[in-house]
């Protein structure tokens, strides 16, 4: 069997390991795993390297990914599904590894119906937002990168008296901002699947200021709009000094914690050991500390649930 491994959507830390993983599991089980170079992109060039242990050795600690990605809109066309399916079939690739986010998802579940091509998923991205997984590769490490960067935060905000708005990724979910809020202990976490009333956030502030509080820190979600104008807006309703400090790209960066690569490798080993029992267009996930996998047409068309427990536990805990 020759399994092709792509890493595609934005960069996870963490998908290196896994990449390594699949590689070192995959051969003395009789595979040949090659790699596919720039996500769906690579596979519309016909860009394909091979996979031997020797590629993969000292990457587990690295970020981003050695096959490199893309964003690639002209796959997600008939002719760009088209065209994978002919590279797919000149180089005699008998199945893919997807390794990526919602959206490499997606485009799995499309490709396998043009071409029929056997696919396995593996959540990395450092949204959290892909369902039927608790946990994606990459999380826990951008979640470690945000506390880390909001800890720095703090020691200004306390010197200037001054309250934070800080901005994390996410896309239009607030599972990074929440994980981040909770655990770096900020006063207000503002996310896009909960409505919110500036004048409430504001008489929060009002109030953690009345308390002595000598910092005031928000965490908001990049999905919920402008939050510059949301920064501005609420130093003119309080008349407090506010700054604001997005995070960007820092957020991808960096070598994987502990926990991701550990996901990384159950996730890459449980992948092959669904191709050699012949389980095919599934994803692999957690749940519950259980590693599960789950269709990809249900994964895709299923939108993760954000754990409102957390979000109330982190606002009483915050006062
Ligand atoms: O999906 C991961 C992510 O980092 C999102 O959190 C963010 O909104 C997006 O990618 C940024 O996309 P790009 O890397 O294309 O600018």
């Amino acid at each position: 069997m020759k399994v092709g491994i792509i890493t595609s959507g934005g960069d996870a830390p963490g998908m290196n390991a896994a990449i390594r993983a699949v590689v070192r599991y995959a051969i003395p089980r009789g595979i040949e795993t090659i790699g596919i170079e720039r996500g769906w992109g690579g596979l519309l060039d016909n860009s394909i390297i091979p996979l031997t242990r020797k590629s993969v050795e000292g990457i587990i600690h690295l970020g981003g990914t050695i096959l490199k990605t893309t964003r690639c809109q002209e796959f997600f066309t008939p002719r760009g599904y088209y065209k994978a399916m002919k590279v797919i079939k000149e180089n005699k690739i008998n199945a893919l590894i997807v390794i990526g986010g919602d959206g490499s998802m997606w485009g799995s579940v499309q490709l396998n119906e043009v071409s029929g091509i056997p696919i396995i998923g593996i959540p990395a991205t450092i949204d959290n937002d892909v369902a039927f997984t608790d946990e994606t590769i990459g999380f826990d490490t951008a979640v470690n990168t945000c506390i880390e960067a909001i800890d720095k935060i703090r020691t200004t905000a306390r010197s200037l008296e001054r309250i934070f708005l800080i901005e994390t990724m996410g896309r239009e979910r607030g599972f990074l901002a929440l994980q981040v809020g909770i655990t770096a202990g900020v006063g207000v976490i503002l996310v896009p699947e909960i409505k919110y009333n500036i004048e409430e956030v504001c008489e929060r502030l009002r109030d953690f200021k009345q308390r002595g509080k000598r910092t005031s820190l928000i965490v908001a979600a990049e999905g919920i709009g402008d939050t510059s104008t949301i920064a501005e807006n609420i130093e003119k309703i309080t008349g407090f000094e506010i700054r604001i400090s997005k995070l960007g790209y820092i957020q991808r960066g960096g070598a994987p914690t502990g926990r991701s690569r550990l996901l990384a490798n159950l996730f890459g080993t449980y992948a092959v050991d669904l191709l050699l029992k012949g389980v095919y267009n599934e994803m692999v996930g957690i749940k519950d500390g259980k590693i599960i996998s789950t269709d990809l047409k249900k994964v895709i068309n299923t939108r993760k649930k954000l754990d409102m427990k957390l979000f109330t536990m982190a606002k009483e805990l915050a006062v």
